[in-house]
């Protein structure tokens, strides 16, 4: 009887593992890095936005700054000999960064599952490994809970799936109102997990460190929301197969699922950009404001928009500190202000270790993106508005290995620090 079962147990585990290693959706595709936007002809340029058209073989990662950072775009496997002709073809210089994304997402998958185990959480969350969107709340409630008179925790909405999401508000325990704020937020794009886990890093350091942080603390409270896509977030951890998942997951179609949070924005909405397709990628949803996600950070934005002095959102990969316009190459009247913040991260991000982010406005560094949130938060009237963008990491770009996140954090801690610092001098409290 008792072999029986066991029997039993091990033909489902068995079988299972047979089953999701023959269903491994990317397996032979191919990551293939082409040089940057400003050293494209224009022949390849148009045939690449030919290609992002075909979503069942091309995926455009990046398409690479105009400053220096190079495209990637991964291929599936029927389309490569055509794909590496048309290259040849056009006497591209390109490399393929991954042989089989397929192969890497699953040993990402056994590893992160392996670390699991390995460090199970236990109310405090450590740079070791990525944790689950239950694990970061968990945590930041035990935080208001360690720290009652410093830390509180807000519910400000639920997700399409139901998923209830908190802010954490970190202060320095005065009971002072109406200082200014620092707005952070991460997780934005599910599959970019490096991007809750700088900001887990960076809600550890304020609270448990909050006297070494006493400048940053003492006219400014920061409040922070950790994971905004945490349907998508959620996903992006099922399996290997689901890794890769970007956007929201309410059904945008019959046959479609999500819309670009970022392009979600009720500001230039669905302008360029942004697309109409339920299917794409950065799909802007059927009307500004369709996911409650983005209404969070919305209401977020214009509950701070008087004493919000500085709004960070986080994603990957760049790396880049992107300042407004993202609708539009005009860059804003107070660009210099934008750009002496960006410069103070840059600065002390080099200077500790040796990183270049690009730092510039959005349009004119990466790609023209109406409707995203950092525009709408300048435009609501943070005077200092960024996204972001941390470098990429591991095989697929999008998932650092978990031994990098301590370096990427810490390194990300040290630019947010030095932005925050500009802040602080730069807009004293009223
Ligand atoms: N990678 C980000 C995105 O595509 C960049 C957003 C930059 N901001 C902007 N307003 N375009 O969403
Ligand atoms: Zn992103």
């Amino acid at each position: 009887m008792r072999a029986n079962i066991r029997g039993v147990l091990w033909c489902t585990i068995w079988c299972y593992c047979l089953a999701s290693s023959q269903a491994n959706l990317y397996k032979g595709y191919k990551v293939y890095e082409l040089p940057a936007s400003k050293a494209r002809s224009a022949n390849l340029d148009f045939m690449l936005s030919q290609l992002a058209n075909n979503r069942t073989y091309y995926d455009i990662y990046t398409s690479g700054s105009q400053t220096g950072a190079p495209a990637h775009i991964m291929v599936h496997p029927e389309a490569q000999p055509q794909f590496v002709a048309l290259l040849n073809e056009q006497a591209v210089n390109y490399k393929i960064i991954n042989n089989d994304v397929g192969h890497t997402l699953r040993s990402n998958y056994e590893r992160n599952q392996m670390l699991r185990n390995l460090y199970p959480f236990e109310g405090r969350l450590s740079t070791e490994r990525y944790y689950t969107h239950d694990e970061i709340t968990q945590y930041i409630e035990n935080l208001a809970q360690l720290y009652p008179s410093r830390v509180f925790i807000r519910t400000v909405g639920r997700t399409y799936e139901g998923r209830w999401l908190k802010t954490i508000r970190i202060t320095n325990g005065d009971r002072r109102a109406n200082k200014n704020v620092i707005l952070m937020d991460g997780g934005f794009h599910a599959r970019e997990w490096i991007s809750p886990a700088a900001v887990v890093y960076a809600i550890g350091e304020l609270v448990e460190n909050y006297e070494t942080y006493a400048d940053l603390l003492l006219d400014y409270d920061w409040v922070i929301l950790p994971v905004v896509n945490a349907d998508g977030y959620v996903y992006t951890h099922l399996s290997e197969n689901t890794r890769m998942w970007r956007k929201t997951r309410q059904p945008s179609s019959e046959s479609c699922i999500g819309t670009d949070p970022n392009r979600n924005f009720d500001f230039h909405w669905n302008e360029e950009g942004a697309s109409q397709d339920p299917c794409d990628e950065t799909y802007a949803g059927p009307k500004a404001f369709s996911e409650p996600e983005a209404i969070v950070v919305r209401d977020l934005i214009k509950s701070y928009a008087k004493v919000g002095k500085m709004y960070l959102t986080l994603h990957s990969y760049g790396p880049y500190i992107l300042y407004p316009w993202g609708w539009t190459l005009d860059v804003p009247d107070t660009v210099e202000d934008l750009h002496e913040v960006a410069q103070a991260g840059y600065e002390a991000m080099f200077n500790a270790t040796g990183v270049e982010y690009e730092i510039g406005p959005s349009t004119e560094v990466l790609y023209v993106a109406a409707g995203a949130s950092d525009d709408y938060a300048f435009n609501a009237g943070f005077p200092i508005s960024f996204t972001m963008e941390l470098p990429p990491g591991g095989q697929s770009l999008f998932d650092p290995p978990a031994s990098d996140i301590d370096g990427l954090v810490k390194e990300a801690w040290i630019g947010i620090l030095a932005m925050a610092r500009k802040v602080v001098e730069k807009y004293p409290l009223a």
